[in-house]
């Protein structure tokens, strides 16, 4: 546990928050949740349920109405089949990902991870006494894994690839051309597991189709956990809701851990996320197009700092800025930007801007800034990056 770090974008609210407590003005742009309420048909089946009594112990993968739902939307949504019993439901979908890994991993045995990559996986794998390995997924390949990283990165104590689509920070979107490459190379290693996790898929622009891993590739579907949530699409984070679907075997040791650890999750937790999938899906298109125009107001902005350059991101609601013309640069009081940590520092401490170093998500030299806040503050918070940017000397 000692090699387990708290999460960087965590680190950075809490700064953030201990400056704001200070009487200084701080602008976010760290932790990733959507700014929007849930909606209103999800609170008020929460309260039906509080009301009917919904409030003991529920079966341990979950409710049957929430696997149902889940089964449902699975193919409605991704045209995948999975059985309400090849369902499992846990706290978020990070709780879900560290049964996977605890039911999995023997010590020693390595996860492949796409860097840049969301920090938790990382920890996670640590956690259990797993390898974590850094598979780079450059920008100039989208951000993507290629075959030939996968190729040449896995040895024969590889048991996980973890995939992220669109993925957390650098928006990295795959098509299906692309997932079968992937699958290809799998198909030299039966014994190699892998991990979708598609907890942005609803936030995907550009009117690109999104597909599910376990889609692209139905050979593989034996050895395919697809991992989900209520956290991004529906304004849900602080419910706890994340899901998954995968082949029985896995998910019924993944109950079996969850028996020992959490048992289910939250009864109207679990009552709001069968709402959240089977009601109204309007706003799930609404916070989509918000999240797109930020996006366009984000990729205009940065495009005018000189020094700062964005890929435009395919999907979620982060935008990872390479920074690397600014390292090496001075601040007016003589520090050296060495590194993206050294840079997103001084955008907290002197344009009063939080963001995430890219050192959080194993490559650097980028910060990642979360688009999920008002159109007005993502303004005025790259209105005081771009200053404050302009004030460093080469
Ligand atoms: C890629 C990715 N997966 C999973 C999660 C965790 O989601 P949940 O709230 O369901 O635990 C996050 C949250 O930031 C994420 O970015």
């Amino acid at each position: 546990m000692q090699q387990v770090k708290p999460s960087a974008s965590v680190v950075v609210s809490q700064a953030a928050r201990k400056l704001k407590a200070e009487g200084k003005d701080i602008i976010d742009l760290g932790i990733g949740e959507p700014d929007f309420n849930t909606p209103e048909n999800i609170i008020e089946a929460a309260h039906r349920a509080a009301l009917a009594g919904q409030t003991r112990y529920t079966a341990m993968a979950g409710t049957a109405e929430l696997k149902q739902a889940i089964s449902d939307k699975f193919h409605r949504d991704n045209n995948l089949t999975y059985s309400p019993d090849q369902v499992f439901v846990s706290n978020g979908a990070k709780q879900v990902i560290f049964s996977a890994m605890l039911a999995t991993l023997n010590p020693g045995d390595e996860v492949l991870l796409c860097a840049p990559y969301f920090g938790c996986y990382r920890d996670t794998v640590l956690a259990v006494g797993g390898i974590p390995i850094t598979l780079p997924c450059h920008e100039q390949d989208g951000f993507r894994l290629t075959p030939e990283t996968l190729r040449a990165a896995i040895t024969d104590s590889t048991r996980w690839v973890l995939l992220n689509l669109p993925s957390n920070p650098a928006g990295a979107v795959y098509n299906k051309a692309q997932l079968q490459d992937l699958g290809q190379v799998l198909l030299e290693h039966p014994n190699v597991l892998l991990l979708s996790d598609e907890i942005y898929e609803h936030i995907i622009f550009d009117n690109q189709q999104f597909i599910s891993t376990a889609r692209a590739l139905p050979h593989l579907a034996d050895r395919i956990l697809t991992v989900n949530g209520v956290s991004k699409a529906y304004a849900m984070t602080g419910w706890r809701i994340g899901y998954c679907g995968g082949p029985q075997e896995l998910i019924d040791v993944m109950i079996k851990v969850q028996a020992q650890v959490s048992s289910a999750p939250c009864s109207i937790a679990q009552a709001a996320a069968t709402e959240a999938l089977t009601g109204s899906q309007k706003t799930v298109t609404q916070f989509r197009e918000a999240f797109e125009r930020r996006r366009d107001l984000v990729v205009a902005e940065i495009k005018k700092i000189e020094g700062l350059n964005l890929r435009k991101p395919g999907g979620a609601f982060y935008a990872y800025i390479d920074c690397g013309d600014l390292i090496g640069s001075k601040t007016e009081a003589g520090k050296v930007i060495e590194t993206d940590t050294d840079l997103a520092a001084y955008l907290l401490n002197d344009a009063g801007v939080a963001s995430v170093p890219g050192s959080a998500y194993d490559m650097s030299p980028y910060i990642r800034l979360s688009t999920a806040n008002s159109d007005e503050n993502l303004k005025l918070g790259l209105a005081k990056i771009a200053t404050a940017v302009a004030r460093l000397q080469s």
